[in-house]
């Protein structure tokens, strides 16, 4: 009995006896309100909880030997497919000739409107006119023929390329390009300089394939070629990204960070460049692991016991003043009353 009565010192909930106690109107409107407000806070609580939580880690790459993949889409609405070449190099200025790759061209009239239904495999380095070839009778027949068809046409070319995970370019230009002494140039005698509209449309480009919550950040961007046969450069470093989902998925991909810079061209390789779209790729040393997690239960339940817990303390001061002012009000008035 009496370790008892020690132990009841400790309680820091005294109770007051039911007799004492006054219901009011005010305090049930607190009451009802906060409870109201409680589980608002609740089911934000909760479906804050039900959400993963995205934890990134950095480290040095070491893994080798690994494919790039690039998705392109791109939209040409003043460059017609037939003088669009497509090539894709090393860091040497090498053509690569072992790219694994899918890439289509589409044929767009100048509304932008597909040409044909189907869509013509593009081979990398290829142009379908042979813009200049000495041997053949009459060179400029075939071209002009072509030209005059396809005057007024854009080209979408979108699929994708498959490349050493070594850094490279590849690049859309006008004129069918080959190897000279080891230097990469197009050929561009037929074409008149001042025709060549370089204005695009980057619908999608990636290096790899997309987790949740990535930004790409060439994604719709249409690029306006203020002069004739300028030169787009984008130099961009690729950032190899692991996405590891909360059901053990793992996804190997890249982000990419990009900044553009562009010039007029006059058409000779060398210090002035070539008219077209160049992408300069380089890959980063280090590599991002993103991890998909749970969140925490204990803070889960943390949160719900502070909204609880606070929710009565504030309800509880709300109505204590509402309660001791109105009851301060009405003895005035009673004051009043009397004299
Ligand atoms: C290229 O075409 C766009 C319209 O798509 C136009 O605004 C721009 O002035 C043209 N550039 C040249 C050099 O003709």
């Amino acid at each position: 009995m009496e370790a008892l009565g020690k132990l009841k010192q400790f309680d820091a909930y005294p109770k007051t006896l039911e007799d004492f106690r006054v219901k009011t109107c005010g305090g049930a409107t607190v009451t009802i309100v906060s409870g109201l407000l409680m589980l608002l806070l609740f089911l934000s609580e909760l479906q804050y909880y039900l959400t993963t939580e995205v934890h990134p880690e950095l480290y040095v790459d070491k893994s080798r030997g690994d494919k790039l993949k690039i998705n392109i889409d791109v939209f040409f609405p003043h460059m017609p497919c037939a003088y669009l070449s497509i090539d894709a190099m090393d860091v040497a200025g090498e053509q690569q000739l072992d790219v694994e790759h899918n890439l289509f061209k589409q044929r767009l009239d100048k509304d932008g409107i597909p040409v044909s239904s189907e869509a013509e495999r593009h081979e990398l380095g290829k142009v379908e006119v042979k813009v200049f070839d000495p041997d053949s009778l009459d060179p400029d027949r075939c071209f002009s023929q072509k030209m005059q068809e396809q005057k007024n046409e854009g080209c979408q070319v979108y699929g994708f390329l498959e490349v050493n995970k070594v850094a490279g370019n590849f690049h859309f230009a006008p004129g069918k390009s080959f190897q000279q002494s080891h230097v990469h140039v197009h050929d561009l005698q037929s074409f008149g300089l001042d025709n060549i509209n370089m204005t695009h449309y980057i619908r999608h480009l990636s290096f790899g394939e997309d987790y949740p919550g990535i930004v790409n950040p060439l994604d719709r961007t249409n690029v306006t070629a203020p002069q004739a046969s300028m030169m787009f450069q984008y130099f961009v470093k690729v950032v190899p990204t692991v996405y590891m989902k909360v059901d053990g998925e793992v996804l190997r991909t890249n982000q990419f960070s990009v900044t553009r810079h562009e010039k007029v061209a006059n058409g000779l390789m060398g210090d002035q460049g070539l008219p077209g779209v160049f992408v300069l790729y380089e890959l980063s040393p280090m590599m991002v692991k993103l991890t998909e997690k749970h969140r925490s239960f204990t803070h889960f339940l943390t949160g719900v016991c502070a909204i609880i817990g606070g929710m009565f303390t504030v309800a509880g001061l709300i109505d204590s003043l509402i309660y001791h002012s109105a009851r301060a009000i009405q003895k005035k008035i009673d004051l009043g009353k009397t004299t």
